[in-house]
């Protein structure tokens, strides 16, 4: 059974640890994850798998290596562990946004395959989408990653210019749907439905209309007109909606985040 070592145990290191042992993609024993000195580790030892602080102990023997830190963090990580890196037996995997092939090569070498992937918080779950790309994609070992991936939710892979894009829409994006569930529940409670109610019927609402997109391919304006009534009251609250910025709100939103993701650069 192959290992990982997960580097990096905050939001997204501990959702992709949880859904690959939803998985059963690896046994528990196989899996390290490390903190920083200043952090707990009772959480991860009750899960079950590997905890530590030491990165170099963590990445001796594993397999993949995943890279799951604050940019701001990454780069000190990387040399601190390169000495014990082997690009003939492991693949890296970094997670962590902004940081580049050029910038991860420059420390630990071209040869190693390094693949970049964009989940978001919904891969503990195993539904999450994850952008992915690779410095060596017609590798078998890319594929290997993918498989892993593909299993995790639904992956897409894009080149890496497209990895902020992706950034904001596939991982602040889970942000934003919640935000707009929020308010479609703080809609429904004023309307009268209890609290849990109306969280019930959004969360639900959600995902049926994103099965009509992902299972038959529509288009939302598709699905949107087969329940637009001529002056019903649909088209009356979608219009409110839009007289009030709906979708300029979102559209904004979206090209604002890509344009601070682009400063950080
Ligand atoms: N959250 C998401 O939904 C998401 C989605 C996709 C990509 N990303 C990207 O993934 C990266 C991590 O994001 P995050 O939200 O998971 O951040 P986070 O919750 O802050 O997790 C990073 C973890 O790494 C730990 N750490 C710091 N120095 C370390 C060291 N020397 N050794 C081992 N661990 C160390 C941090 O500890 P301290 O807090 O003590 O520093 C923290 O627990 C970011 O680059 C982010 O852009 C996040």
């Amino acid at each position: 059974m192959k290992k990982l070592a997960i580097i990096g145990g905050g939001n997204i290191g501990m959702s992709i640890a949880k859904g690959i042992l939803k998985a059963g993609l690896f046994e528990k024993k196989d899996v390290t994850i490390t903190r920083a000195p200043s952090q707990q580790l009772d959480d991860l030892l009750e899960m079950g798998v590997n905890a530590t602080h030491d990165n170099v102990a963590a990445v001796l023997n594993a397999d993949y290596i995943i890279l799951a830190v604050q940019p701001r963090q990454a780069m000190g990580i990387l040399k601190s562990i390169k000495d014990v890196l082997n690009a003939k037996k492991q693949i890296f995997i970094s997670v962590v946004s902004g940081l580049n092939f050029e910038e991860i090569e420059s420390v630990i070498g071209k040869d190693f395959v390094i693949v970049r992937i964009m989940p978001n918080t919904a891969i503990s779950i195993c539904e999450s989408m994850t952008c992915m790309c690779c410095n060596h994609p017609s590798t078998d070992q890319f594929d290997e990653v993918k498989g892993i991936f593909d299993k995790l939710g639904m992956t897409l892979v894009i080149e890496e210019k497209m990895m902020s894009a992706a950034t904001v829409l596939a991982s602040c994006g889970t942000a934003f749907m919640l935000r707009y569930m929020r308010a479609a529940a703080q809609g429904g409670i004023q309307i009268g439905f209890h609290a849990s109610e109306a969280q019930l019927i959004v969360s639900q609402v959600a995902k049926g209309a994103a099965a009509l997109l992902l299972e038959n391919g529509m288009h939302p304006e598709q699905e949107i007109d087969k329940v637009t009534t001529p002056m019903g009251v649909t088209i009356k609250g979608l219009n409110e909606m839009e007289h009030n910025g709906l979708s300029s709100a979102v559209i904004k939103g979206i090209v604002h985040s890509f344009s601070e993701m682009e400063k950080i650069k």
